[in-house]
């Protein structure tokens, strides 16, 4: 097949979203709205991809970088057409066919794409655009045809159409595909002569038809594929239908969700067969969930690696951290990047653990702040625990060996060691290292006053 280069137009601030960012990096399922074309881009493995981006270049580039495409810069931003001009200026030693997506379609996917290139090369027309029938076309290009099926005389934006031209119902997806040769010629003769004084890029469907040249619309099967976002009510659509079609690829790979249409799973999260995902549920990033898991109602986990048959309770929030198989979490506990939890480990509700390792079978089960702590195997942490790891200026360790038993209300005062098997009073303050198999006891000692109830009794 003829070479593919893939151009992602999303320079456009997006004025009707009504925000200060720029309008890809609205997020869906936890990843900027980006990152859905470029992932369908990169599926067709092109031999570049270029995206155009305007508005907030660093941020989108450093957001969606690292996914092996080209990042070029519109500015200013003079419409779509302008925008295909700046991209295939940063690409004169391209011969191949150029596929434009927009960067607001997140929809779209590779497989389409892959119909709408195999119909390019079969009808030899110079350009060949993706077209959708919606029941309510307003805001997009029209389609106008011409007697032939599937031949294209123009695309005529919705400000600039006829009381008959608005009827049609046939309209631009934004995405069409034509060789980089023809594509180049025809963009340099665009002209900002429509209502808002751009370069668009669906006028080269009538220059090319002046020249005689086919253009031909492929009708899409799903137009809810082809849906672009302008809006943050669009915005929402979107994600809900991203969020379906990944819940179903979950479900036949084996994972029960309770409520599928209440659990928001980013693309990129892995889980494994027979794990059940509950209600209300939020699992984004790089995140990958075993086998046999259990997360209940409520939690949000994100960039965490979780082993198999580790049970999350409700209400747990998980960030950047690792989990071992047959661990225990919540309800209601925070689990701060860079959390490691060995192999079986327990923790209970209201407990807030950050930079931390908790050893195998070892549990820390009630209300209890962890902080830059190494915690061996089987230790036990008593209720209201808390590793004072900061002292105003700088972060200290506290470590605690394999076997100790930490007292309920203990505030361990880092840097700070208690050694193997080590005993800590309940109520202690430890400031100094506890030895291995001692036990530390630090505060108040116990007074008994005989007879003082009754006299303060007396004295009322
Ligand atoms: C565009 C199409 C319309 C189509 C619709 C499908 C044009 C002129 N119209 O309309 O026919 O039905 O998409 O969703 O293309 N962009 C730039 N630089 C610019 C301007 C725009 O990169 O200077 C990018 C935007 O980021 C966006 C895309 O081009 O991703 C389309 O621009 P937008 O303003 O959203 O066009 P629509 O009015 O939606
Ligand atoms: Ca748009």
């Amino acid at each position: 097949m003829t070479p593919l280069a893939t151009l992602i137009l999303a320079a456009g601030k997006g004025t009707r979203m009504r925000s200060g960012r720029a309008k890809v990096l609205h997020e869906i399922l936890g990843e900027p709205m980006l990152a859905y074309p470029l992932a369908t881009a990169a599926a067709l493995e092109p031999a570049q991809i270029v995206v155009v981006v305007g508005h907030q270049a660093d941020e989108i580039r450093e957001r969606c970088g690292g996914a092996g495409a080209r990042f070029v810069v519109q500015e200013p931003q003079l419409g779509s057409g302008h925008a295909a001009q700046v991209a295939l200026r940063e690409m004169t030693e391209f011969k191949g066919d150029v596929l434009v997506l927009y960067g607001d379609g997140p929809l779209v996917r590779p497989e389409t794409l892959q119909a709408l290139r195999e119909s390019h090369a079969e009808s030899g027309a110079a350009i060949t655009l993706l077209a959708m029938r919606l029941a309510d076309p307003t805001g997009y290009g029209r389609v106008l045809q011409k007697g032939k099926k599937g031949s294209v005389k123009a695309i005529r934006e919705e400000r600039d159409a006829s009381a008959a031209e608005k009827r049609v119902n046939l309209v631009h997806s934004g995405v069409l595909i034509a060789g980089a040769g023809v594509l180049r010629g025809l963009l340099d003769r665009l002209r900002p002569e429509n209502d808002q004084g751009e370069y668009y890029l669906t006028d080269v469907v009538e220059i090319a038809v002046s020249d005689r040249l086919e253009v031909s619309a492929v009708e899409a099967a799903d137009s809810g594929e082809l849906e672009g976002i302008n809006t943050k009510a669009e915005l929402a659509r979107a994600a809900a239908r991203l969020r379906d079609r990944i819940n179903e690829r979950h479900m036949e790979a084996g994972v029960t969700l309770a409520s599928p249409e209440s659990a928001w799973i980013g693309p990129r999260v892995r889980i494994g067969a027979d794990t059940v995902i509950g209600s209300n549920v939020e699992i984004g990033g790089e995140t990958s969930i075993g086998e046999a898991c259990t997360v209940e109602t409520g939690s949000v986990i994100v960039d965490a690696r979780m082993g198999n048959a580790v049970h999350v309770k409700p209400g747990c929030v998980i960030r950047e951290s690792t989990v071992e198989d047959g661990v225990s979490i919540g309800p209601m506990a925070h689990l701060r990047p860079e959390t490691v939890l060995r192999q079986g480990a327990r923790v209970g509700n209201f407990v807030e653990i950050k930079k931390s390792e908790i050893g195998p079978g070892s549990k820390v089960n009630h209300l209890t702040y962890i902080g830059d702590a190494t915690i061996g195997a089987g230790v036990n942490v008593g209720a209201g625990t808390i590793t004072c790891n900061y002292d105003g200026e700088g972060k200290h360790r506290t470590i605690i060996e394999d076997g100790a038993f930490i007292g309920s209300n203990t505030q361990l005062v880092a840097p700070v060691t208690v050694g193997r098997g080590a005993y800590v009073g309940s109520g202690s303050t430890i400031t100094k290292d506890v030895p291995a198999g001692s036990l530390a006891v630090g505060r108040g000692k116990q007074r008994i006053i005989e007879g003082w109830a009754e006299r303060r009794r007396r004295k009322d």
